[in-house]
């Protein structure tokens, strides 16, 4: 991996080994994200394919005790994520292209999701979602004709990690586990 993602992942490194308090983490780990996706120019085309059909979700580093991971999002044109959370804390930064996030609040089951409302992240930009700061959003390419790539850094290792996908309309949610695009399919 290129320089400059290596030095991201170790500066996230140390700020893990300095701090266990989620607002210091988001605050400080936006920073290193924003420094992250200034630059264009390093991630590697593997991780950069989109699939014609979902979105793509590639492991770029994931800290040996499992603290943190990071990862490339891969937005074909028009590719969307259901209505979902993480239950760990996440920063995401804009590298190529656009997309939407729309936030919704907690729901009640049996009763549609209330959206909190869409924000556009453009190249450069981060935005941070939590348990403790609102946790459930849906997340889509702001493009209908290409391709939109963002990085996201989570507060342990995502793709194991047992969260939920949410019914927009009745607010009932189905547990899931995401693995990454660039690993063979487990059985069982
Ligand atoms: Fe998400």
């Amino acid at each position: 991996m290129a320089p400059h993602f290596e030095d991201f992942s170790r500066a996230l490194t140390r700020l893990v080994d300095a701090h266990s308090d989620e607002p210091r983490i988001l605050d400080l780990g936006r920073a290193l994200l924003a420094k992250l996706v200034a630059r264009d120019d390093w991630l590697p085309a593997e991780f950069a394919q989109p699939h014609p059909q979902y979105y793509s979700q590639y492991l770029l580093y994931c800290d040996p005790r499992q603290r943190f991971s990071v990862v490339s999002f891969v937005w074909g044109p028009g590719q969307k994520t259901p209505i979902h959370d993480h239950t760990v804390w996440a920063l995401i930064g804009m590298l190529r292209g656009a997309e939407y996030g729309e936030r919704f609040a907690v729901p009640q089951e049996g009763r549609p999701m209330h959206s909190l409302g869409t924000n556009m992240l453009r190249p450069g930009e981060v935005d941070c979602v939590s348990p403790s700061i609102g946790d459930i959003h849906r997340v889509s390419n702001a493009f209908e004709d290409r391709v939109s790539i963002s990085i996201h850094a989570y507060g342990g290792n995502i793709g194991r990690i047992n969260r939920h996908v949410y019914d927009a309309q009745t607010g009932s949610r189905k547990s899931f586990i995401s693995g990454y695009t660039n690993e063979p399919p487990t059985i069982g």
